[in-house]
């Protein structure tokens, strides 16, 4: 007698490539290990043991592109400030009050924000605390100093994604946080500033400036090689022994190097591999589940652009893809126009001129949804050449998900092309 089997079977009975934790490969995860940051975080260890010894560590400043772990080590350093102050409670050490805020300037971008987390972090009564909004920043900040101040201790706060915060709103809290230790008798604070974009040094004001960067650090993209030990320490947590084929840790870290090398994305892949090789029933993750996991991201990632083009611009795509069905693919912007100009007029919207039409190829070439090249022919003579860059299909599916154009997707181009 053969069992009764149900649809979920294929699923359940397939063998299982994770570990039970497959979060490992997630960046949330933090490893007990950060192979190739060793001196970063020595450096970094190095400059807040001051504060153990009871001193003003410098403001620090570090720079690295996505992915190179800059936050990675400053929640290692975290931890280990955590693991330091378990000992002082069981009396094995013994050092100054110590505390090391982190905060993510992506979410908290005010400076009443970043003030009154920082404050409520020293109010251990509740109904004392520094309100989500409504006092002045002023009080907000002579608050924070006195109770920061109450009794001596060094603060360590760490602003993430420091950048955001600046273009948000300019540069108000950082003088404020720098000159705090002109305004306290006991304590001290130092920052560390962390960005991948070293453009937003520009907007501070100069003492500002140089008060943050005492110490500057830049973390260094990291290479192939340095890629794959990353990898494979994870791989090593994340998967059943024998479930991943040798060389795969090699392509993941051979496609992220390519770009810049970005750990993040390194891992991603990875995680993505595997997924799809559990998805597919197959017992080993391979080299090809990792191509396969590249262009599965870079669809994601394209589908996200796409999606949130603005209608002009999902016109003028929309144009691009329709000739490119008709086998035309290499297209001047005139071809493009009048195919766009026609979409406009079946969508009911008023076309915009040729010339913010030639702005939009522009922009979707930045983008990389589709190619422009500027061609020359004879005498000076200069056009460009169109082509979608990504799948016709794809592409199309994605921009009929807008309810706007959606009806666009049976229409065919009148004008007839040569
Ligand atoms: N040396 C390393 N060892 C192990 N994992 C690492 C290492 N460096 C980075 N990672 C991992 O790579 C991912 C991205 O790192 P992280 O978040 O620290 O990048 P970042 O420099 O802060 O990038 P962004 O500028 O985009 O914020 C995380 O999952 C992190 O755990
Ligand atoms: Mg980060």
């Amino acid at each position: 007698m053969t069992e009764p089997t149900t649809i979920f079977h294929r699923y359940l009975n397939a063998p299982h490539i994770f570990r039970k934790d497959r979060e490992i490969l997630r960046p949330s995860y933090l490893p007990e290990k950060l192979p190739h940051r060793e001196n970063e975080i020595e450096q970094l260890a190095s400059i807040m043991s001051t504060a153990m010894r009871g001193g003003r560590p410098s403001n620090v400043i570090i720079f690295g592109k996505t992915g190179t772990g800059k936050t990675a080590v400053i929640k290692y350093l975290a931890r280990e400030v955590q693991r330091t102050e378990e000992l002082v409670e069981k009396e094995v050490l013994d050092i100054p009050d110590m505390a090391f805020i982190y905060l993510n300037c992506e979410i908290v971008n005010t400076p009443y924000g970043i003030l009154q987390n920082i404050g409520n972090r020293f109010i251990k009564d509740f109904s004392s605390m520094i309100p989500f909004t409504g006092w002045p920043t002023e009080k907000v900040y002579n608050m924070l100093v006195s109770k920061l101040d109450e009794s001596p201790k060094i603060v360590i706060v760490v602003l993430d994604e420091i950048d955001k915060l600046v273009y948000n709103s300019g540069d108000d809290v950082l003088y404020y946080l720098a000159k705090i230790n002109d305004d306290m008798k006991n304590s001290k604070l130092s920052i560390i500033g962390i960005s991948n974009d070293l453009k937003f040094m520009e907007f501070l004001d100069p003492r500002v400036r140089s008060r943050l960067s005492e110490e500057k650090m830049v973390f260094p993209p990291y290479n192939a090689s340095e890629l794959k030990d990353i990898l494979e320490e994870r791989a090593r947590l994340a998967f059943n022994p024998g479930t991943v084929d040798e060389g795969v840790t090699a392509v993941c870290a051979a496609l992220a190097a390519q770009e810049h090398g970005d750990a993040r994305r390194a891992l991603d892949l990875l995680r993505v591999a595997g997924e799809i090789a559990e998805r597919s029933g197959d017992r080993r993750v391979t080299a090809n589940h990792v191509y396969a996991a590249k262009d599965k991201i870079e669809l994601d990632c394209t589908a996200e652009t796409i999606k949130t083009l603005p209608l002009q611009s999902k016109l003028v795509l929309m144009a691009i893809i329709m000739h490119g069905e008709q086998g035309r693919n290499r297209l001047t912007t005139g071809e493009v126009y009048s195919a766009y100009a026609e979409l406009c007029d079946f969508v009911g919207t008023k076309p915009l001129t040729q010339r913010r039409i030639t702005d939009l190829i522009s922009e979707l070439d930045m983008l990389g949804i589709i190619n422009a090249k500027v061609k020359s022919f004879g005498r000076g003579g200069r056009t460009k050449e169109i082509q979608s860059s990504v799948s016709l299909k794809d592409a199309k599916r994605i921009l009929m998900q807008d309810s706007d154009i959606k009806e666009i997707g049976d229409y065919r181009l009148k004008q007839t092309y040569l």
